[in-house]
């Protein structure tokens, strides 16, 4: 029985410091939890100098990531730099050398992970990868082992806390996206650069890393159609408001029965009284549907110092636990063992079929809503229902909003171009998708 296990973080930024914080001041209840002390050993930062706001002993400090790489002693290397390289370097050096990984870094599973797997799986140490997904909810484990019963065909989330945050104040308080941005970067709640957060590749990130894991295939980021929130307008939120729905950036993920993936990230409109429209703020939500456990949502802190620090504290007490029982590699990274899991199957945007919502931007003269019925009509998109306003003082434009019955992408986008090219159409038509979670919730439950 080994009774300690030698833990070395990079990054000291902020989510090292939660990291560190937890593993300093907790290491009594997580020795008597794990049976083993987990001592860290290492912390590696360009800057090792700055007051984080607890004590670090300065002999555990250092800024060269060789100290921890070629430590003999160093079991568990905690990748917390972000970004692709140089971390994907490290990582691949460490697991070369036999080091356990636990990483947060999303951008890096999405895109290089099957290669970070391959070689973990060869050398036969682990990857916990919990704080990459809705930061400290449990998502990964339950889905790897809380739920290893089922078959997970189902996988919706609100992952993307700066975004939920922009859409939840735009509902709450008629306020414009641009407002919402600029005081969200203000008050330090959103990047200087908001681009993935507010155009879905943060969420396309997280949800690559649950498909991949709901669906055994390998699913990147390339593969995931991705849209963001930046072009709904206020106008939009008070129409989705009157129609009985609230607009979150949803990442959607399905598998049919042919083993086909349909995974999206894009604005969707939820009925008001499902769950998932009742998540505000900066909060994640994460929804499965197993065929066996049927419904379920883990709801929590989708990002932040203490929160992120607790997930990547599980891995490392996972991994602890396995080290001292002599089984490492115990639960496989993916769920499946590496050479069980497929390439991917993807389903074309241009196949799915939802419902929709249109907003048009037209000129309010005679004919122009039975030429847009028209074009509709000849894609065999039906409509469900229309919203005209009257003109307000002196505006020239007016909005229609419709709803359609479910229709195929690849057709309403062929309808949307010829619609779009017609002279009484003033600014490009916004479209949302509609996602019917009563069908849903009864095509997926087993
Ligand atoms: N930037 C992300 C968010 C958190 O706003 O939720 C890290 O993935």
């Amino acid at each position: 029985m080994k009774d300690v296990v030698n833990v070395g973080i990079v990054g000291f930024g902020t989510v090292g410091s939660g990291t560190a914080k937890i593993l300093l001041e907790q290491a009594n209840i997580l020795k008597k939890r794990t049976s083993t002390s987990i001592n860290l050993k290492w912390i590696c930062d360009m800057d090792i100098t700055s007051d984080r706001g607890f004590h670090v002993p300065g002999q555990i400090l250092t800024t060269d990531i060789n100290d921890l790489i070629n430590d003999p002693e160093l079991d568990i290397l905690v990748e917390l730099i972000g970004g692709i390289e140089p971390a994907k370097t490290f990582i691949l050096r460490a697991i070369e050398l036999g080091k356990h990984i636990v990483t947060a870094n999303k951008a890096l599973l999405a895109t290089h992970g099957f290669e970070i797997f391959e070689a973990s799986h060869k050398t036969g140490v682990e990857v916990g990868f919990e704080a990459s997904v809705g930061g400290g909810i449990p998502c990964i484990k339950a889905l790897k082992e809380g739920l290893v019963a089922n078959n997970v065909n189902t996988v919706l989330g609100i992952m993307n806390g700066t975004a939920n945050y922009i859409l939840t104040r735009m509902t709450l308080e008629g306020l414009s996206f641009d407002d919402v941005l600029k005081q969200a970067q203000k008050l330090g709640y959103a990047e200087a650069d908001p681009t993935y957060d507010v155009e879905g590749i943060d969420t396309a990130h997280k949800l690559a890393i649950l498909s991949t894991l709901a669906f055994g295939q390998k699913i990147g980021l390339g593969d995931i159609y991705t849209e963001g929130i930046s072009r709904i307008k206020p106008v939009d939120i008070s129409f989705a408001t009157e129609l009985g729905y609230n607009i979150k950036l949803l990442a959607i993920g399905k598998k049919n029965g042919e083993g086909m993936a349909d995974v999206r990230i894009h604005p969707t409109m939820i009925p008001k009284d499902h769950l998932l429209s009742q998540i505000n703020g900066a909060f994640n939500a994460i929804y499965f549907i197993g065929d066996s456990v049927g419904k379920v949502m883990l709801y929590g802190m989708g990002a932040g110092q203490m929160p992120t620090g607790s997930a990547i504290v599980a891995d490392i007490a996972d991994i602890a636990r396995d080290i001292t029982k002599g089984c490492p590699g115990r639960v496989p990274a993916l769920s499946l063992p590496f050479a069980s899991i497929t390439p991917p199957s993807i389903k074309p945007v241009e196949s799915v079929t939802c419902k929709y919502y249109f907003r048009f931007t037209v000129m309010d003269k005679p004919g122009v809503l039975s030429r847009i019925a028209g074009i509709l009509g000849n894609e065999g998109i039906s409509i469900n229902s229309v919203v005209q306003k009257g003109r307000a003082g002196g505006e020239s434009s007016v909005p229609i909003v419709m709803l359609t019955h479910e229709a195929q992408e690849g057709k309403v986008r062929k309808a949307l171009k010829e619609i779009d090219s017609q002279g009484f159409i003033l600014d490009e038509t916004m479209i949302i998708r509609i996602e019917d979670m009563k069908a849903l919730e009864e095509s997926s439950h087993g």
